[in-house]
């Protein structure tokens, strides 16, 4: 029998339903089946399927990127009841037919219970590493001239007893642990919104295209008050014009690179086309979808950031339909993209979107 028996996929708490919805369609488009246990508020879902070797495949093969909710996914075993003492000795011995890995993360919940487990899994994830190290079982991550592992091993933990023991591909899941970017907030930012933008960049922008892709030129921001977008903008060395009719910070208006334009964000145009346009006003999804296709139709801007707001009900559903619009009418401009959406760290009731036009 295959090893792994489930798959744990890591959400924002309360977003189990959209996550189950996800991970169900995904997974039968690529023809496996099974299906989710979840609790609400919970922060991960666990989907049951009668194939592990179809599990294994899916995570090798389906995009880790392309998914909107799921933070995080470890193909693992059943949970594992441990008793107290050599905690590190009993996951030893549950490695047999676990392929080898470069590296060992330790994750938990990100609910109130499971923070408090922190601490138990750094010390608990150095102790796992230092010991198979020491046994030659970690193997350094391949690169394309040395054949190494391609995994990575990952325990998820629901408390000092129970937890899970999987694997997840280096390469095709994410690349923080828990799915979760840290970021310090920058003082002179004007609004906490502003690590939403940052951490955007990091999801859909490799790091090294910054520098091409992300420093100088043009930007507008749809509802820029008070300015904490349009602040990581400057920071890229950009001029912007921030649209919005609420007043933006005046240390950021200071830098001379800023243009407050106070009229209404969905029927603002550009005079002359520019690099990128985010937008992060609350509204209706399915308004700033339409408004998204007329930047795009019309070549107003090469990038776009922008947030789809989520509903009370039928969260899934709803993106769905927004993300399905701006490509069906993309679609019909004859246009070539690529389009991404997320619920970042930072996101509260919303997901953020990425597109790009070539
Ligand atoms: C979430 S706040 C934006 C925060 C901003 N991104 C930041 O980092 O500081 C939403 C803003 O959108 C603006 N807004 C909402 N509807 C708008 C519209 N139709 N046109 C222009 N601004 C709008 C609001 O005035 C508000 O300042």
């Amino acid at each position: 029998m295959h090893k792994f028996s489930q798959l744990i996929l890591q959400c924002r708490a309360g977003f189990e339903k959209e996550t189950a919805a996800e991970i169900t369609a995904c997974l039968a488009r690529a023809g496996v089946y099974g299906y989710c246990q979840l609790t609400e508020g919970q922060g991960y879902v666990s989907f049951q399927g009668s194939d592990g070797a179809l599990l294994q495949q899916a995570v090798e093969n389906l995009p880790f990127d392309e998914l909107i909710y799921i933070r995080q996914w470890t193909l693992a075993t059943d949970w594992l009841e441990l008793s107290r003492d050599d905690r590190v000795g009993q996951i030893r011995e549950q490695l047999d037919g676990v392929p080898a890995c470069a590296e060992v993360w330790v994750e938990y919940p990100d609910t109130t219970e499971g923070r408090e487990l922190a601490t138990f899994c750094r010390k608990f994830g150095s102790a796992l590493a230092q010991r198979l190290k020491k046994d030659r079982w970690l193997r350094p991550a391949a690169t394309e001239e040395k054949r190494g592992s391609h995994w990575r091993l990952q325990l998820f933990v629901l408390s000092g007893e129970r937890m899970a023991l999987g694997i997840a591909p280096l390469a095709n899941s994410a690349p923080w642990p828990q799915g979760i970017l840290r970021l310090k907030f920058p003082r002179q930012a004007p609004s906490r919104s502003t690590l939403k933008l940052e951490e955007a960049w990091h999801w859909f922008v490799p790091r090294e295209e910054w520098d091409t892709r992300l420093t100088g030129g043009r930007a507008v921001d749809l509802g820029a008050a008070p300015g904490g977008w349009t602040w990581q903008l400057v920071q890229r060395g950009m001029f912007v014009s921030a649209v919005d009719n609420g007043p933006m910070n005046e240390d950021l208006m200071e830098s001379g690179q800023v243009e407050h334009c106070r009229e209404d964000g969905y029927v603002y145009t550009p005079v002359k086309p520019v690099d990128w346009m985010v937008c992060d006003m609350v509204d209706k999804p399915i308004r700033t979808a339409a408004m998204v296709v007329e930047w795009a139709v019309n070549g107003y801007c090469r990038e776009m950031i922008f947030n789809l707001k989520l509903p009370m009900k039928q969260r899934y559903k709803e993106t769905e339909r927004c993300l399905q619009h701006i490509e069906d009418a993309l679609a019909l401009a004859g246009l070539q993209w690529q389009l991404r959406a997320r619920q970042l760290y930072h996101d509260r009731e919303e997901i953020t979107c990425h597109l790009r036009l070539f």
